[in-house]
């Protein structure tokens, strides 16, 4: 029988999720709040709506006849529309507005690993009175963490002793007019991301993958929604061993173990510190930029984890070339604090290909949000869009992504040429070199 699948959301993550659909046997229907073309040219229908409205999706679910869903943003998540979807009978790839709670509700979060005894949870306390939360702050024996309790896209949070001093931490708490703000311990390590699909209580994981979310080169600027990433040949990264990521992967059976019935991906954002890995956060859904590195060297086909999670039976091992993965960002310029959107984007799929096969690999472009008008491709004021190279080394993946860039017409655009270049990646493993 042919599935019909409606995919919900419309950024790089969305693009890379349509595409691993696209040689399945599926018709493919996608709605999102932008019309992002990438999608639109693979799908059999797409719609433009609010993705955080459960009913427009569920109607658009049925006038589709979807008989599964794959939700790829966190809001669609926090607003219930794998319930609505669900309720309608159409089995959807994503947690409940309850189970997502372990992404939209850090509090919860936190509070939910301590319970559950969960392992790499740092010390943390939680705060709805900033005065105390401000009090708190001054007499810690350390540096915090300030993460405010909601959503905020991954801007939110500020690192005492890197982003801001003890007294910027207490302003911020106070003027920031949060609700709700968990203060916790500062990690110190390299960051790296886990992304599990979880179903039925199966957990199959995936390679892992390391984001850059600072704006600039060399790690600078404000945090954005990812930069930029890369995977390994390897289940791990150069700067870990597999016992780290075997360590990263207990997290995350052990959170799924705690969970109750949860299903979609569970995405672990850890901090390899000097006492081993720890939990930066969880996400309910692909992480975006790393479903990019993911999805394109994921040999099962993703059709398959769909139906056995609807039908509850055993879900598929997975099975992953082994490749390397670099992604990079084109972002308009001035992302993300002064965006200017309107610049035209222009990127030559046929010279990308070229280029890849000169490499002996493959480049990718994803689309993110973009608008796509009449006369051409323009920016808006979010990433526009991803080249991912895949190829045998980080170093060779890199190359390719840089070299389909450079044909982008850079006109409005900006990116970290830095990501996946040889010299960041020692940079790394340096990095941990002195931790250890
Ligand atoms: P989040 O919105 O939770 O993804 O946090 C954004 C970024 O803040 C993370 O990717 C980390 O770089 C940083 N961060 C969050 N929690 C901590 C922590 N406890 N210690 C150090 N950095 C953190
Ligand atoms: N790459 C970070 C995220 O998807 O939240």
């Amino acid at each position: 029988m042919t599935e019909t699948v409606l995919l919900v959301g419309g950024g790089g993550r969305e693009h890379a999720i349509a595409r691993a659909l696209t040689d399945a046997d599926c018709a493919l229907y996608a709605c999102a709040g932008n019309k992002n073309p990438g999608i639109a040219r693979v799908a059999a229908g797409f719609e433009t709506l609010e993705t955080t409205n459960p009913t427009a999706v569920r109607t658009y679910a049925d006038e589709a006849g979807a008989d599964l869903a794959v939700i790829g943003p966190e809001a669609a998540l926090e607003a219930g529309v794998a319930d609505a979807l669900d309720e309608a009978g159409v089995y959807t790839f994503g947690p409940r507005e309850e189970e997502a709670r372990i992404e939209t509700d850090k509090a919860f979060q936190r509070r939910f690993m301590r319970e559950n005894d969960i392992p790499g949870c740092p010390d943390f306390e939680t705060f709805d009175d900033m005065d105390a939360a401000a009090e708190y702050i001054r007499e810690y024996d350390g540096d915090l963490a300030i993460k405010p309790a909601g959503l905020t896209g991954g801007k939110g949070v500020r690192v005492m002793g890197d982003q801001i001093d003890e007294d910027e931490a207490v302003e911020y708490v106070r003027e920031s007019g949060y609700d709700r703000v968990v203060l916790e311990e500062r990690l110190v390590g390299e960051e790296f991301t886990v992304q599990a699909l979880v179903a039925n209580g199966d957990v199959r994981v995936t390679p892992a993958v390391q984001d850059h979310k600072r704006a600039y080169e060399g790690d600078d600027g404000p945090n954005t929604g990812g930069m930029g990433s890369y995977s390994d040949a390897t289940l791990e990264l150069p700067f870990m061993n597999r016992d780290d990521y075997m360590e990263a992967v207990d997290v995350i059976e052990s959170t799924v173990d705690a969970l109750d019935g949860y299903k979609g991906v569970l995405y672990g954002q850890f901090m390899l510190t000097a006492d081993g890995v720890k939990v930066v956060e969880f996400n309910a859904r692909f992480g975006d930029p790393e479903a990019m590195n993911t999805l394109p060297v994921l040999n099962t086909d993703f059709l398959d984890v769909l139906t056995a999670a609807r039908e509850g039976s055993e879900l598929p091992q997975l099975s992953f070339a082994p490749k390397a993965t670099v992604c990079k960002y084109a972002v308009p310029d001035g992302y993300p604090t002064d965006p200017e959107a309107g610049a035209a984007v222009t990127v030559d799929e046929d010279g990308a290909a070229e280029i890849a096969a000169d490499f002996d690999g493959e480049a990718i472009l994803y689309y993110a949000s973009v608008d796509d008008r009449e006369d051409g491709i323009y920016t808006t004021t979010s990433r526009s869009f991803a080249v991912v190279g895949v190829a045998g080394s980080i170093t060779e993946a890199e190359e390719i992504a840089e070299a389909v860039l450079s044909e982008a017409g850079e006109d409005g655009l900006r990116m970290r040429h830095d990501i996946g270049k040889p010299d960041l990646v020692q940079q790394r493993i340096d990095h941990v070199e002195e931790l250890r």
